[in-house]
């Protein structure tokens, strides 16, 4: 659909950029934090870890002066369940949740709405000892921790998401790493895991009405289009394959609290189906969200599955994440689009295209609370970072927004990852995303110097006049 005249970005509309604890806080051990699944895990070598990260913990004041100077209106950032409760559930520690206060209220204080993720990859470890999320007591921990933040952070927090990309967790369980020593949950496993957490989430959107009813709460879920490689039919039943499996089957049941039909098909022949109590999917049923926060980075090209081992291959560049599934789909080359340095594919309106079929199936409002691009950063002898790929990356994503709500989509905000440089979840800190630079190295900390890129200036200009200066 052409336009001779995009609609303008609405007048209070939420720009914005993420983080989440993991990634940029680093104080790993202090402030009577608990250990997290993360600071249990083995890092892929020559990889920094998290212990330190962008040392935001330390340095939040600096930070959140930096980003209310960038003109955010919304920062959208994790809460590190280990500093709320050090083992998981039990007795919450204050000096966590005094944490959280000084860095909400900065953020108010300099006019920045704050989108609270509670659960970003990061699960206790004391609880993932006693099974994680196969173990239903996780459910109740999950809901003792949300209803404590609710009842802390509830009279100044009006956008709460519940977990990230709780499908990168279950389909991908090996891009987030498990602690070392232990092994790769099965499928089985895997999906009674997904319904649990579906239930602990149910739980906390139904109590987020009861002790929070002023503000609005959403899951995070990594969603894309698929496009069928060919025009044969065959492909464009894979391509749905995956695109449900991956996408809308997590959202059906975050929003209605059914199994779409053809996971559960799925589920049911491989005998993977989770154990579902008594009242699960009423409790699912009556905690809806208020709104979708999606994380969108790239698009996939499938074609049919050839029955064989051919089918699966790493992601490119990338020997974390497994592609293609026998009997279900193959992944293929889309020859119309770029990839970043790291193999990611560029596709700014499949942006478009994805948020057209949310918008579509759920009809609530939608805020894009990631997308980005990673790139090996440098700072230049002149004391910059010339970031002109991350421009041209956010600005064309932007355009596809804009055409997305002159489309009739409801988006209600933009929080590109990062707002500044943080540890990739898998792949080291050279990997970078923000607007703000951190000089240090992989393993040389150096001074964590905030230095302001190119595209911290392009987006300042670009909030600043709502999005007409692009
Ligand atoms: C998302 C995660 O999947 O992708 C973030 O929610 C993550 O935590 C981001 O950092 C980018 O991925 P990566 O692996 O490049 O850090």
């Amino acid at each position: 659909m052409h336009y001779k005249t995009p609609k303008d970005f609405p007048g209070n509309f939420l720009w914005g950029a993420s983080t989440s604890a993991y990634q940029i806080e680093g104080a790993w051990n202090e402030g009577g934090k608990g250990m997290s699944v993360i600071d249990a895990m083995d890092h892929p070598e020559g990889t920094a870890g998290f212990t330190v990260a962008s040392d935001h913990y330390h340095r939040y004041q600096e930070d959140i002066r930096l980003f209310s100077e960038l003109g955010l209106k919304a920062y959208r950032f994790s809460i590190a369940w280990t500093r709320i409760f050090p083992n998981g559930t039990g007795e919450a520690n204050e000096e966590g949740l005094a944490f959280y206060d000084r860095l909400i209220d900065e953020l108010i204080a300099n006019g920045i709405e704050p989108l609270v993720t509670m659960y970003h990859f990061d699960l206790p470890y004391a609880l993932d000892e006693q099974g994680g999320w196969l173990n239903r007591q996780t459910v109740d921990a999950f809901t003792l921790y949300a209803k404590t933040l609710f009842q802390r952070y509830g009279h100044k927090v009006n956008y709460w998401i519940t977990i990230n990309e709780q499908n990168t967790l279950i389909l991908h369980p090996g891009a987030v790493g498990i602690p070392k020593g232990g092994t790769l949950p099965t499928k089985k496993e895997l999906y009674q895991q997904n319904h649990n957490m579906m239930v602990a989430q149910g739980r906390v959107m139904a109590l987020c009405k009861e002790l929070s009813p002023h503000a609005q709460i959403g899951p995070a879920l990594n969603m894309t289009s698929m496009y069928q490689a060919t025009s044969k039919p065959e492909d464009a039943i894979a391509a749905h394959n995956w695109e449900t499996l991956r996408g809308y089957s997590f959202l059906d049941l975050a929003v209605h609290g059914r199994y779409n039909p053809l996971l559960w098909s799925y589920l049911e022949e491989r005998d993977w189906l989770p154990r579902i109590e008594a009242d699960d999917f009423d409790v699912m049923q009556k905690g809806r969200p208020d709104f979708i926060a999606m994380n969108y980075y790239s698009t996939a090209t499938i074609a049919e599955s050839t029955g064989s081992a051919q089918d699966v291959s790493p992601r490119a560049g990338d020997q974390q994440i497994m592609l293609g599934e026998i009997g279900v789909y193959r992944p293929e080359e889309n020859p119309y689009v770029d990839k970043t340095k790291y193999g990611w594919v560029i596709d700014p309106v499949g942006l478009r295209l994805t948020l057209r079929k949310i918008y579509e199936r759920y009809a609530l409002p939608i805020v894009i609370t990631e997308n980005g691009i990673g790139a090996p950063d440098e700072l230049t002898e002149d004391g910059k970072v010339h970031d002109d790929y991350r421009v041209q990356f956010l600005r064309s994503h932007i355009e596809q927004i804009q055409l997305a709500i002159t489309d009739g989509v409801n988006v209600f905000g933009y929080c590109p990852w990062a707002a500044m440089d943080v540890v990739s979840t898998h792949q080291g800190y050279g990997k970078r995303y923000g607007f703000i630079y951190v000089d240090r190295g992989e393993f040389d900390l150096k001074g964590m110097d905030r230095i302001k890129k190119d595209s911290y200036y392009w987006y300042q200009r670009l909030i600043s006049t709502n999005g007409k200066d692009i």
